[in-house]
């Protein structure tokens, strides 16, 4: 598949293997691979026998900090890397975002290209260019936008991925479903719930499908509005207002991102059903998927009294204009943003992070 996000390209190379690094860059010598410990061994299986420089990071939301994003520019300091070398990540998301911002920063930008290697990486994270890392604990507050030349998506290696990173993406696949409307990605999950459950070699071809799809659809709205300054590309954070902050009040890497939007998406359909946006049969029906996968969908007893403190931790996402705080809620056919005053509106908010549904 190909892309072009304003003035970047990016060719995504969906297969099952680990790619072969003379097929990832041919003059890959001029380069470093970043990984964390978990996915150290794809990385030294690309490396192979070549004399390329391992940069392998803590794994972790907690670890998506400029530390980590130092230690990278670090080891392509010592490299020697001039502004023609490669920045090749081996990961999932965290991976992708700090190695995409160190090759965005490092002499004013060098070459990045990207191994995903979670789900959530490999329906969403690995394509669309935003790079970054989260301070005082906000998510994603410092970034870029600089999407990877090259995207390979080698299926194979999610038979390490744990379980429950495994359920943390596939929020993000449903969510892509939930966007696209009832579309053909929304049947083929909904027919093939149980086989999705986990990962599942013998239902790769099925897989391979998904991510695709996804592939494509995220592809194709990031195209027509790369920077997010259009409509389009903010929908992608469908339940990203309510989930992001349900991560922030947590205490980063506590729920995983994927539970956290879960949890987000089914308060947007709560949010835009009490607004008359989400027809209630839709909202039923998204929030009986999201159920079926074995998310949470009620309000976290662990953060019993802390509506006010996600409330406020939602102040400071980063799709707000001033005194204002805007969602993502699923309309009849995909999703629409709507903007609330966040002074006026504090009663309707709070209570639906509550896991009411004003009226
Ligand atoms: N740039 C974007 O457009 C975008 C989109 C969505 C999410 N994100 C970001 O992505 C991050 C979440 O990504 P993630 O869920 O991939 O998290 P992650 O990168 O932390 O990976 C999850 C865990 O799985 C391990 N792991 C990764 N691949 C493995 C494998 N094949 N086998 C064994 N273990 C493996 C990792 O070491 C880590 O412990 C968040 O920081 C989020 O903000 C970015």
């Amino acid at each position: 598949l190909h892309f072009s996000f304003g003035e970047y390209n990016t060719e995504v190379i969906i297969t099952r293997e680990i790619p072969q690094i003379n097929v990832i860059a041919e003059n890959f010598l001029n380069s470093i691979i970043i990984a964390d410990k978990n996915t150290a061994y794809i990385a030294e299986k690309i490396r192979g026998i070549h004399n390329i420089p391992l940069c392998i990071l803590e794994s972790g939301e907690e670890n998506k900090n400029w530390q980590s994003a130092e230690k990278i520019l670090e080891c392509a300091h010592n490299k020697k890397l001039g502004r023609d070398g490669l920045f090749l990540a081996a990961g999932g998301g965290v991976i992708g975002d700090l190695s995409g911002f160190a090759a965005s920063i490092y002499k004013r930008g060098c070459r990045f290209a990207l191994i995903s290697t979670t789900l959530l990486g490999m329906t969403d994270a690995s394509v669309g260019g935003k790079t970054g890392f989260d301070l005082f604990d906000i998510k994603n507050l410092i970034g870029t936008f600089y999407p990877a030349e090259k995207v390979f998506i080698p299926a194979d290696v999610l038979i390490t991925l744990p379980q429950n990173e495994w359920k943390s993406g596939m929020a993000e696949l449903l969510k892509t479903a939930i966007l696209s409307g009832s579309g053909e990605l929304m049947d083929l999950i909904s027919a093939n719930r149980e086989d999705l459950k986990q990962f599942n070699s013998e239902k790769i071809d099925l897989l391979l499908k998904l991510i695709e799809k996804a592939v494509l659809f995220k592809g194709c709205i990031v195209s027509e509005d790369p920077k997010e300054t259009g409509s389009k590309r903010i929908l992608l954070n469908l339940g990203h207002t309510f989930g992001h902050a349900l991560e922030s009040t947590a205490g980063l890497g506590k729920i995983s991102h994927g539970e956290a939007v879960a949890w987000g998406m089914v308060r947007a359909c709560d949010l835009g059903s009490s607004v008359g946006i989400t027809p209630k049969e839709r909202a039923a029906e998204i929030k009986e998927l999201i159920a079926s996968f074995g998310y949470s969908c009620v309000y976290p007893a662990e953060l019993s009294g802390n509506a006010d403190m996600l409330f406020n931790a939602m102040k400071n996402d980063k799709k707000n204009k001033s005194n204002s705080l805007r969602f993502i809620v699923p309309d009849a056919k995909g999703a629409c943003p709507v903007t609330f005053d966040s002074e006026k509106e504090t009663k309707l908010i709070i209570n639906i992070l509550k896991g009411g549904i004003a009226q």
